[in-house]
Formats: structure tokens, C-alpha cells, sequence
């Protein structure tokens, strides 16, 4: 089988990587790729091409006889990357861009769950700062602002601020077709839950969490996300099960029923609070840095899985196997991030880094300046490391990160550090567990 990937980023070189070790894969390929990936599959195996034209990608996948294009980012898919695949008659992972509208409209998302039935957020959809200001006295602070559209991350403000409440809505309002979700706030712990699913079918992934701000101790802004784990020590035995039975299947339900079938991966952002398990967001692809220690602990062959979503028969996949290590992700940033990051320095250390025990470095915002490694972007690469548990695995992820240079990069400290204490003491409900 020949797979062509979509997307520049770390997440996509975790999904590249999967892929190489799946013996049914025989030809991978990434439009565009970055360094780290092109070091994998070859700099001749990447092409760059525009990710968010949707002709160009059928065509590069028709070129290549791909059997399955995966598209990792969310931009492509709601530009319409998907349908456009699939009008060229080859099997794609990664929902139609009317189903997208699950990540792509916050608004849009809280309509599917109240149709379905999902617990989440009670929430207002705002045009007007009259209405916003209504929404926000009624729930009262904590303050939860979303950008209604798509924002990498960084579209969300919570804050105990009003005026900082105000000035985020009023910003999101002021963008054309602006319109901005109130929300209620959620406390609890959160989890993100991959579900992969040909529109019917759901089969889960291994729960993993994620570090959304960008300092110590969850702290400074709200970024892409600053590192992840998985598996959650402390979580309840039927978390998984939970999640499926009333948060994905009803969901990917409703979206079949409105005739806008979802196939590919429905990530379930979740708080688990005093109330139960609750909806923050959904997104229509894998996120980052999530898929980088799911996938590490994934024994079943990747490109089988999605290709069976693709061609909408996961009903035949088997059980998947998961690997009992404990994997975690740190992402290295640059100076700036997540506001305007410092590109263009050189990053040494990378090949150090990978030569670490139970490591590896995967690429997101790197780029070639002749043979010299730069930073591109504003997460710059993410270090994964695996052990036989959470504290093994962060001895090991940081060794390695250790290893890496880069001038103003940042990196939190304390990724999985409350899982791991919950993991030797077996104390559970720590109150925030990071
Ligand atoms: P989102 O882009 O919707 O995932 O929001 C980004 C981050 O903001 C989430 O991961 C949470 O940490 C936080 N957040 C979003 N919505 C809420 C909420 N209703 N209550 C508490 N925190 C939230
Ligand atoms: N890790 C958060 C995201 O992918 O949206």
C-alpha cells in the first residue's frame, strides 16, 4: 500500500513514522513534509506541494497511485483536501469539509451535541458585545472565550479577568464573520481521546493528556500544546468506554444522520469534572502532541487502521494492540511562541537527542539552511521517549531533550510529572494532575 501524508508538522512525522513500520505500507510520501521526515522516507518523497489546495493534493495522490492520502492538519481538511481525494477515486483518512465544521465551527460542534445529546459546556454563540457581556455576567468567572472559527489553539482565552474576557471577544468579533462562544467553565482534569471511525464505526484510541500553556505549572498562554502522556495512571477504569458510548458514537451518529458522514479521527477534548465526563472541543484529525505518545504505544499495524476508516469497513480491523510502556512528549519552542516566534536559529543536538536510550525526535517548525538545521516555526520539534512507566519515561525525555541547542528555545519541565506521582504513590485525584 502506498500512503501519501498531508502536513508539515511533528504530528505528521509521528503518523510517517507509524507508517514506515507498518510491513503493508510500501511507498510513503508527504506533501510537504519537513527535514525530519524527509530524513525518513527521503527528500525525494516530499513534495511541496500547497496543502490547503485541494486539486493540487488529489493530484500529487493520483501521480503517486497512493491506495490511502492521511491529511493531518485541520486547515486542509476544512479547505475540502478530503472531498477533493476522494473525487479522485483514492481512498483518504480525514473527514469532507462539511463534516470538518465539527473543529471548524465551535458553534456549529455545540449544535451536533445538542442534537446528540453529548454532555459539554452550557455555552452562548455571540455577534454583538451586548450579547457577550449578557453570556459572560451569567456564568460569571471563571471567564471562557472561544474564537468561533479556526485558531490553532490559540483562539481560546480563559481568564478570571473581565476586561481581558471582553477585549479576547471583542478581537474574535471584530474579524470578518466574527461571532464568538461564550462558555461555561469546566473544572476537572482533561483528556483527549482519538476515535477513529469510517462514519460508523468507532474504535478508540489509548487516552492520552495534553499541556495547553505554555509555562510550568500551567501557567503564561494558551499554545498548541507544550507536551503529553499516555497512558492516564489515574484515570477511571472505564474512561475509554465512557467517552465512546456517550460522547463519539453519539456524535458520529448525528453526523451520519445529516448526511455529512464522518471518516477519519474524532478527537474528544474532554474534562472530566465533579458532573462527569464533559465535551471541550472537538477536533476532525489527530492532535499534537497527543498522536506523538499514543502512536508510541500503538503495536497494531497503523496504515491497516486507517485505510479500513478510508474505505469505511473498520468493522473488520481486530482489537488493537497497545504496548504496556508509558510514553511522553515535551515540545521544544521557540524564543516567543505562542506569540511571534524567533525563526532562524540553529538547532544542534538533534541526532543526540535521537541516539538517546528509549528516545526519538520528531520535527514540527525545522527547516533546512544549507546542511544547517534551523527553526522555522513556533513549536519547533518534539522529543518522545517510552519506559516501563511515567517517570522512566520522563528521565528518559528529558535526557534526550537535554542533548538539543536552540537559542531562546523553551520547553515546560513538568509534563506527566502529577501523572507519574499519582503513578508511585498511588494517591488518585490529584486536583489538577500535570
Ligand atoms: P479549546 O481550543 O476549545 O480546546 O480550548 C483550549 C483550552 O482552553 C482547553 O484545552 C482548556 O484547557 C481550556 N478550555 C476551553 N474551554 C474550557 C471550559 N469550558 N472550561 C475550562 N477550560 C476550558
Ligand atoms: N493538542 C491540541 C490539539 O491538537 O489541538
Amino acid at each position: 500500500m502506498k500512503v501519501l501524508v498531508v502536513g508539515p508538522g511533528a504530528r505528521e512525522h509521528a503518523l510517517v513514522r507509524s507508517l514506515a513500520g507498518d510491513p503493508g505500507v510500501t511507498g510513503l510520501y508527504a506533501a510537504p513534509g519537513n527535514p525530519g521526515i524527509a530524513g525518513l522516507i527521503g527528500a525525494s518523497n516530499c513534495f511541496p506541494v500547497d496543502a490547503l489546495d485541494p486539486s493540487a493534493v488529489a493530484a500529487l495522490a493520483t501521480e503517486l497511485a497512493a491506495d490511502l492520502v492521511v491529511v493531518g492538519p485541520e486547515a486542509p481538511l476544512v479547505a475540502g483536501v478530503s472531498d477533493a481525494v476522494r473525487a479522485a477515486g483514492i481512498p483518504c483518512f480525514g473527514p469532507s469539509a462539511v463534516a470538518a465544521q465539527l473543529e471548524g465551527s465551535k458553534a456549529f460542534a455545540k449544535d451536533v451535541m445538542a442534537a446528540a445529546g453529548v454532555p459539554t459546556g452550557a455555552s452562548y454563540a455571540c455577534t454583538t458585545m451586548t450579547e457577550v457581556q449578557a453570556a459572560l455576567d451569567e456564568f460569571g468567572a471563571p471567564y471562557v472565550v472561544k474564537d468561533d472559527g479556526l485558531a490553532a489553539g490559540k483562539g481560546v482565552v480563559v481568564t478570571d479577568e473581565l476586561d481581558e474576557a471582553l477585549d479576547h471577544a471583542s478581537v474574535c468579533l471584530d474579524r470578518e464573520g466574527g461571532r464568538v462562544v461564550i462558555e461555561e467553565f469546566l473544572d476537572g482534569p482533561e483528556v483527549s481521546l482519538f476515535c477513529i471511525t469510517d462514519g460508523e464505526t468507532v474504535i478508540p484510541l489509548a487516552p492520552a493528556q495534553d499541556f495547553k500553556r505554555a509555562l510550568d505549572g500551567d501557567q503564561g498562554p494558551n499554545t498548541g500544546g507544550m507536551g503529553a502522556y499516555s497512558p492516564l495512571p489515574w484515570a477511571p477504569g472505564d474512561l475509554v468506554e465512557d467517552i465512546v458510548e456517550n460522547v463519539a458514537r453519539p456524535t458520529i451518529a448525528e453526523m451520519a444522520r445529516r448526511g455529512a458522514p464522518f471518516v477519519g479521527v474524532l478527537y474528544c477534548g474532554l474534562a472530566l469534572t465533579s458532573r462527569g465526563v464533559k465535551v471541550i472541543e472537538f477536533n476532525a484529525r489527530f492532535g499534537d502532541p497527543e498522536t506523538q505518545v499514543v502512536l508510541a504505544r500503538l503495536k497494531t499495524p497503523l496504515g491497516m487502521v486507517l485505510r479500513a476508516a478510508a474505505v469505511r469497513h473498520l468493522e473488520h480491523v481486530p482489537p488493537l494492540e497497545w504496548s504496556d510502556q508509558s510514553a511522553v512528549t515535551v515540545v521544544l519552542a521557540a524564543e516567543g511562541y505562542p506569540g511571534t516566534p524567533v525563526k532562524g536559529d540553529a538547532i544542534t543536538g538533534v541526532s543526540d537527542a535521537d541516539a538517546w536510550p528509549d528516545a526519538w525526535v520528531l520535527h514540527a517548525g525545522t527547516a533546512l539552511d544549507g546542511d544547517t538545521l534551523v527553526a522555522a516555526g513556533g513549536r519547533v520539534l518534539s522529543v518522545v521517549a517510552t519506559g516501563g512507566d511515567l517517570t522512566e519515561a520522563r528521565t528518559a525525555v528529558y535526557g534526550a531533550m537535554e542533548q538539543i541547542s536552540l537559542r531562546g528555545g523553551q520547553f515546560r519541565t513538568d509534563i506527566a510529572e502529577g501523572a507519574a506521582a499519582v503513578e508511585l504513590t498511588g494517591h488518585l485525584g490529584h486536583p489538577t494532575l500535570n
